[in-house]
C-alpha cells in the first residue's frame, strides 16, 4: 500500500476500512505512532520510592518504568537484555537494586547500566565495553499531574506541547483536589478482539452510541439522559463534545444523580467546593459532571459520578487490544468513597462492567467484517456535525453539543498527519 494519505478523506470525512484491519497499516503504526508519540506508562504513585518499578508496554514493546536509585528520576527502559533479548524483568511491579537476566545472568542497575557480566574476565578477557551495552532507554519521560508518559522519539515536542489546550479539560479531573489523585492498587487487564483505535475514538468523542449500545445502562439511570433530544439538558453549556488540537477529544455531559450514600454525596460536594477553589471560573460548571476523553493516541480517561478510570488501549495486532484500566481517586478520599468507587467501576467500566461488555461486543465484530474483500472497498462515515462546531469563549477547542463526530474525526485527521509525516 504505502500511500497512507488516501486512507482518511478530510474533505468527505470518511475513513478507509484498512485503517482498522490491514497488517501493513498496523506495522507502520508501530513506528509512526507508537515510536513517536507520547505514551502513558504509569502513575507516579506506582513508583514512589527509589528502586520501585512497574512493567508495561509502549505499543507492543515491553518496558520497565523505574525510579532510579541514584537521582530518584523516573526512567523507562526496553525490557530486553542486550545480549540475546530476553526480558530482564519478569514481574508486574516491585522494588529492586538491579534487573538480572535469567538467561546468562547479565545484570543492569536502575539507571540501565550493565553492571554484572558472568565470566567477564575469563570469557570476555575483561574486554567487553559495559558502558556501551546498557538497557535501551526511552529518551523522553515527562509527567502531567502524576501521569507519566514516555516517548521513543528524541525530537518529539514536549508532553506539555502535545497536550496543549487539552490540559484545560484534563484538569477538571486531575487538578480539582488539593490532595491530588492516586491510583488504587491493581490494574484491570483484559484482551478484546478489535482494533486499538476503536477504543480510543469512542472515548474521544462517540456519545452517539450510548443511547443504543448501552441502552440497559440508560434504563437504570447510569447513562446519558434519555430525553429524546439527545442533546442533553444544557447543550453547549455542560453537554458538549470537543475536538482539540493534536487529535485529542472530549465528551462532557451531566447526568441526574440518584440517591447516593450520604458519605459519597458529602464527598462529591466537598470535591466540587475544592474544585472551585483550584480551577478557573470558566471550568466551575463542569466540575463533577461526566467527563470522557482520549489523549492521542491510546490513553483515555473517564470520570463518572465519583470515580475515575484511566486506561490504555495497547495494540496487539490489527485485530486485538489489551485494555489496561486503572482506578484514580483523590488521595484523601474516605474509605467508604474508595469502596463506592471500586464497586461502581466494577459495575460499569471494568472487565465485568456492563458498558465494557457492550463495547467489547461491537469492536471485534467490526474489524472482522471490515476485513472482508468486498467490505473493505467502501469507506466508513464520520460526517456527523462536520462544519457545525464552534469556538466558545473561555473554552478551548471546537465545541458541538451531542451528538457529533467532530472529535472522533479529529482523531483520524491527526492519525493521518502522523502516518504521512504531514
Ligand atoms: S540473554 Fe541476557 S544474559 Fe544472555
Ligand atoms: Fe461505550
Amino acid at each position: 500500500m504505502g500511500d497512507f494519505e488516501v486512507l482518511v478523506d478530510v474533505d468527505r470525512c470518511t475513513v478507509d476500512p484498512r485503517v482498522f484491519c490491514d497488517r501493513e497499516v498496523y506495522e507502520a503504526e508501530q513506528d509512526r505512532i507508537f515510536g513517536r508519540q507520547w505514551l502513558f506508562v504509569a502513575h507516579e504513585c506506582q513508583v514512589p520510592n527509589r528502586g520501585d518499578f512497574v512493567t508495561t508496554t509502549m505499543g507492543e514493546e515491553p518496558v520497565i518504568v523505574v525510579r532510579d536509585r541514584k537521582a530518584g528520576q523516573i526512567r523507562v527502559f526496553l525490557n530486553s537484555c542486550r545480549h540475546r533479548g530476553v526480558k530482564v524483568c519478569r514481574v508486574d511491579e516491585g522494588n529492586t537494586r538491579n534487573f538480572a537476566c535469567p538467561y546468562h545472568g547479565w545484570t543492569y542497575d536502575t539507571e540501565g547500566k550493565l553492571r554484572g557480566v558472568p565470566q567477564f574476565r575469563e570469557a570476555y578477557y575483561g574486554e567487553l565495553d559495559k558502558d556501551a551495552w546498557g538497557l535501551v532507554e526511552a529518551p523522553r519521560v515527562e509527567s502531567f499531574r502524576g501521569l507519566v508518559f514516555a516517548n521513543f522519539d528524541d525530537d518529539a515536542p514536549t508532553l506539555e506541547t502535545h497536550l496543549g489546550e487539552f490540559r484545560w479539560y484534563l484538569d477538571l479531573i486531575l487538578d480539582r483536589s488539593h490532595a491530588g489523585m492516586v491510583a488504587l492498587p491493581g490494574i484491570h487487564r483484559w484482551r478484546l478482539p478489535g482494533n486499538w483505535k476503536l477504543g480510543a475514538e469512542q472515548f474521544g468523542g462517540d456519545n452517539y452510541h450510548a443511547n443504543t449500545l448501552h441502552q440497559s445502562m440508560v434504563k437504570i439511570g447510569l447513562g446519558p439522559p434519555d430525553d429524546g433530544t439527545f442533546r442533553g439538558n444544557r447543550p453547549w453549556e455542560v453537554d458538549f463534545e470537543v475536538k482539540a488540537e493534536n487529535g485529542h477529544g472530549w465528551i462532557n455531559f451531566d447526568v441526574p444523580i440518584g440517591d447516593l450514600d450520604p458519605a459519597v454525596a458529602a464527598y462529591l460536594e466537598r470535591s466540587r467546593a475544592e474544585g472551585r477553589e483550584r480551577l478557573a471560573p470558566a471550568q466551575h460548571a463542569l466540575i463533577q459532571t461526566v467527563h470522557v476523553g482520549t489523549v492521542f493516541p491510546n490513553f483515555s480517561i473517564i470520570g463518572f459520578i465519583g470515580f475515575t478510570s484511566i486506561r490504555v488501549w495497547h495494540p496487539r495486532g490489527p485485530d486485538a487490544i489489551d485494555v489496561w484500566s486503572y482506578a484514580l481517586i483523590e488521595a484523601d478520599a474516605p474509605a467508604e468513597v474508595v469502596e463506592y468507587a471500586r464497586k461502581i467501576q466494577t459495575l460499569t467500566f471494568a472487565p465485568s462492567g456492563i458498558y465494557e461488555q457492550d463495547d467489547g461486543c461491537v469492536w471485534g465484530e467490526a474489524v472482522e467484517v471490515l476485513s472482508g474483500h468486498q467490505r473493505r472497498k467502501y469507506p466508513l462515515n464520520y460526517q456527523m456535525g462536520d462544519g457545525h462546531g464552534k469556538r466558545v469563549a473561555g473554552r478551548p477547542g471546537t465545541i458541538h453539543p451531542p451528538s457529533t463526530e467532530i472529535g472522533v474525526f479529529g482523531f483520524y485527521d491527526h492519525w493521518r498527519k502522523c502516518m504521512t509525516g504531514a
